[in-house]
């Protein structure tokens, strides 16, 4: 099969095009013929800090036909529509800038007729990180049935939309910030408050509408998001997640934030590690994570959860193209997808 490897050459990660073997699914595993893949910002971090080495294919959304599958699957079978998600570069010659790739049969979805493919490619990993953000023991835990509210730090990002929308059908309030040019958007998708980051009382503006804020995910995940977000918490205490993990980005927020983060990996029943950082397998995250891909058709075909815009680029060609894309900052409310 065809696919976008990184090669090392002269101790530079590069992108290239190769012919490389046809992954084989294991056991509740299927082999999955790629039509579109949804880039992620991980896809350019780990390529640009060669974090995964020669031979990794990055990649980790996708969604095409289901093509054969492993043992023990009773959930998909061959000819099913999917959108999944994957570790791209975590296992050599595996990711999913490639004409095929592999499916946990649970951490997948079949794909609802009132959506395309090229949108159901943006959900997977950005709903994920969302629902394990808000939900997960080990990141803002909150409790479904009590409800309350969200400030949502960046919500115009591809994890703030799904968050705002998947905060919603959970019945939280959810307050967000994004740039004015997209105040409409998070608003249609079930924002009750929005506000512009950037904007130098906007603490304030957020404790006016919400003075008892006890829960925050940082989308963005920077030291300055993170601090300003902090500040929003009330007094008595309260947690903030971040999606980047790393002592760096939060060591400014306020003394009554309890920091926790999110790593979407833990979906997946294994054990993982990331550079310094180390996960063991997590049978709770790993049971919401499947929760939510069983709710996802249904959410998505009544239209309770609606997909990122995409922005389609062809083939795998494109990739590099897509990469510097990323790097020059100019993505804001929408998703690069491949059509392959
Ligand atoms: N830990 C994990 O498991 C995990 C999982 C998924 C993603 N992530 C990380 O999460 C981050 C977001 O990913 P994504 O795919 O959602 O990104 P994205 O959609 O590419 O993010 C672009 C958005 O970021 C917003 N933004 C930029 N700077 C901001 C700031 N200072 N405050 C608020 N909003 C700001 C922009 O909003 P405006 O255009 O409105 O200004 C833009 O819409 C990435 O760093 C990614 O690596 C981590």
């Amino acid at each position: 099969m065809e696919a976008i490897i990184q090669r090392n050459k002269d101790g530079k990660p590069t992108l290239v095009q190769e012919t490389i073997d046809k992954p084989k699914p294991e056991s509740h595993q299927a082999l999955v013929a790629i039509t579109h893949i949804a880039q992620n910002p991980t896809d350019v971090q780990s390529f640009d800090r060669d974090a995964m080495g020669d031979g990794s294919v990055f990649g980790c959304d996708f969604s095409g036909i289901v093509e054969s599958v492993g043992d023990n699957v009773t959930r998909i079978e061959p000819g099913d529509k999917i959108a999944g998600l994957i570790w791209g570069g975590e296992i050599k010659g595996l990711g999913a800038y490639a004409e095929y790739t592999l499916a946990d049969e649970r951490i997948c979805f079949k794909i609802p007729n009132s959506i395309t493919p090229a949108a159901a490619a943006t959900v997977p990993l950005a709903a994920a990180t969302a629902w394990l953000a808000m939900f997960s023991k080990d990141s803002l835990n909150i409790d479904r049935k009590k409800g309350g509210s969200i400030l949502v730090w960046g919500g115009s990002s591809s994890v703030g939309l799904y968050t705002i929308q998947l905060a919603r059908t959970q019945n939280l309030n959810v307050i967000t910030t994004c740039s004015p040019r997209n105040f409409e958007l998070v608003k249609s998708v079930g924002a009750q408050h929005v506000f512009d980051y950037s904007d130098a009382d906007v603490v304030r503006r957020i404790k006016e509408v919400e003075p008892e804020l006890a829960y925050v995910f940082d989308t963005i995940g920077n030291a300055d998001s993170s601090a300003a977000a902090s500040q929003a918490i009330r007094s008595g205490g309260g947690g903030l997640c971040t999606v980047r993990p790393g002592k760096a980005n939060t060591e400014k927020c306020t003394e009554q934030t309890k920091v926790t983060d999110v790593l979407v990996w833990t979906a997946f029943l294994k054990d993982h590690a990331y550079g310094e950082f180390k996960w063991p397998a997590n049978k709770d995250d790993h049971e919401l994570a499947a929760e939510l891909f069983e709710k996802l058709p249904g959410w998505l075909d009544q239209g309770v959860v609606k997909p990122n815009a995409q922005k389609v680029k062809q083939g795998l060609g494109a990739v590099k193209e897509g990469f510097q894309e990323y790097r020059d900052g100019k993505i804001s409310a929408y998703k690069i997808v491949y059509e392959i």
